[in-house]
């Protein structure tokens, strides 16, 4: 590898279904940045760290109440394994232990952009209740979450976190410009898209972004942009705002 290549990012799955990898994330964009070396997946079963015969993994929750919890001693054997020979009892911050859970932080796009400026990630997916915390403790996970609702694994929500990294990996989205206009970038949600034809059953394209004026298509969409993320997402557009005020001085009665 000369100075200007880069290392494939490296992903590692710590999961009881192995074979739901690299499903999606083997197709379009994703899966064609693994084919091109872009970035790299190892899936590690966690079942073949059990020590008994049955090769139990879970066990009822200390305390009572419903469903199972995965065991400290097998969770912990699969992340000892998976743990590359360099590195102490925590992954290093250039790849960061993950484990998916609806108690962790919400994923958003700025921990997605550091991610994607690491070396890799390992992720560790849960089922049933969850993972005993002595384990989450002993090997200082971060617990991340994508969004409030409940899945019946972490698989799904790695396979989102994964995706969502990947594309931010240099050389994977086609254009920079395309990463930087979208949802988010700006602290926006997008403007709204169109393309032929012009009209379609009676509908117009609206007429500014025909108009050929560069000045005006860029105030309509901030425009869209602003008008949507106020509409929808009233959390993004106080934060939008206050960036605003503080980058400009504004006071609260501007826009
Ligand atoms: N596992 C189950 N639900 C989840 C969620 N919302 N986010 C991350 N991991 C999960």
């Amino acid at each position: 590898m000369d100075g200007n290549e880069r290392a494939a990012f490296a992903v590692t799955v710590l999961s009881l279904f192995p074979e739901m990898f690299p499903g999606p994330l083997g197709c379009s964009l994703a899966g064609k940045a693994l084919a091109d070396g872009a970035w790299s997946l190892e899936t590690v079963d966690i079942r073949l760290f059990a020590r008994d015969k049955h090769r139990t993994v879970d066990d009822a929750p200390f305390g009572g109440g419903a469903g199972m919890v995965m065991r400290p001693d097998v969770v912990d054997a699969a992340i000892e394994a998976s743990r590359p020979a360099d590195q102490g009892a925590d992954q290093g911050e250039d790849k960061p232990l993950i484990y998916l859970t609806p108690r962790g932080r919400v994923l958003d796009q700025g921990r997605a952009r550091e991610l994607a400026r690491g070396r890799g990630v390992t992720v560790l997916c849960g089922r049933f209740e969850g993972v005993d915390q002595r384990v989450l403790d002993r090997r200082r996970v971060e617990e991340v979450s994508i969004g409030d609702f409940v899945l019946s694994g972490g698989e799904p929500a790695a396979i989102v976190l994964i995706d969502a990294v990947v594309r931010l990996l240099p050389g994977v989205v086609g254009s920079a410009r395309s990463l930087e206009e979208e949802s988010f970038e700006r602290g926006l949600l997008e403007y709204p898209h169109y393309t032929r034809p012009r009209v379609w059953e009676g509908e117009e394209v609206p007429e500014e972004l025909v108009s050929g004026h560069h000045a005006r298509v860029r105030a309509w969409r901030l425009e869209r942009a602003e008008a949507a993320t106020r509409d929808r997402r009233p959390d993004l557009w106080a934060r939008y705002r206050a960036g605003i005020v503080k980058k400009e001085g504004l006071d609260d009665e501007h826009h």
